[in-house]
């Protein structure tokens, strides 16, 4: 759990909160929002391979949301979105940070992610977080014919409760 400034905290979404992120889906990513069957799917990989947070306010209003792949040694950034109204007050740097961290606890080598071309906030918070561009897809995002920047973040490894020995 993450209390920030804003009141907003971070939690693990739940079946009950498709209803409220579904509606943010539509008004987010109105070319290409995911149905609440995809975003239920999503969901059910839970814990195994998916790991789902939501952003809270005091009032129990969903804010944000944000979702990871995680399998094989690697991560994958499926989602991430701040409600409009809400954006550059941190929100989006505390999911990505969730994110990440996750990533870290299931011992992935790197996180990577597809971001649209035309979307410099979005490339700006992934390059804040050290993120850096590997690939480009080409007109990927149809039929808006938008490239797809690949970005990826290579995460440290770390060992916990014990320590190599001389060898
Ligand atoms: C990308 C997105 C998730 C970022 O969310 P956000 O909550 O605005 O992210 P942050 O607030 O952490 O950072 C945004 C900006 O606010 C600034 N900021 C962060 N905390 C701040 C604070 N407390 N006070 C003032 N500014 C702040 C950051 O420096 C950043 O500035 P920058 O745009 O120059 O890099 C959001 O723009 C979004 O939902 N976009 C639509 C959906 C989308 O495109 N998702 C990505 C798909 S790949």
């Amino acid at each position: 759990m993450n209390d920030m400034v804003t009141g907003v905290v971070l939690r693990g979404m739940t079946p009950a909160d498709l209803p409220a992120v579904h509606l943010l889906e539509q008004v987010m990513f109105p070319d290409d929002a995911w149905s609440p069957q995809m975003l239920a799917e999503e969901l059910a990989g839970q814990p195994g391979t998916r790991h789902y947070v939501v952003a809270e306010e005091p009032g129990g209003e969903i804010v944000g949301y944000a979702g990871l792949a995680a399998a094989g040694g690697q991560a994958d950034v499926q989602t991430i979105g701040v409600r409009a109204d809400r954006r550059g007050a941190g929100i989006g740097a505390a999911l990505l940070t969730a994110l990440i961290d996750e990533a870290s606890r299931r011992n992935a080598e790197a996180v990577f992610l597809e971001v649209r071309a035309d979307n410099p906030p979005a490339r700006r918070l992934y390059e804040r977080f050290g993120f850096f561009e590997v690939g480009v897809r080409k007109r990927y995002y149809q039929p808006a014919d938008v490239d797809a920047v690949v970005m990826c973040r290579r995460l440290e490894r770390r060992p916990v409760g014990f320590t190599r020995g001389n060898e």
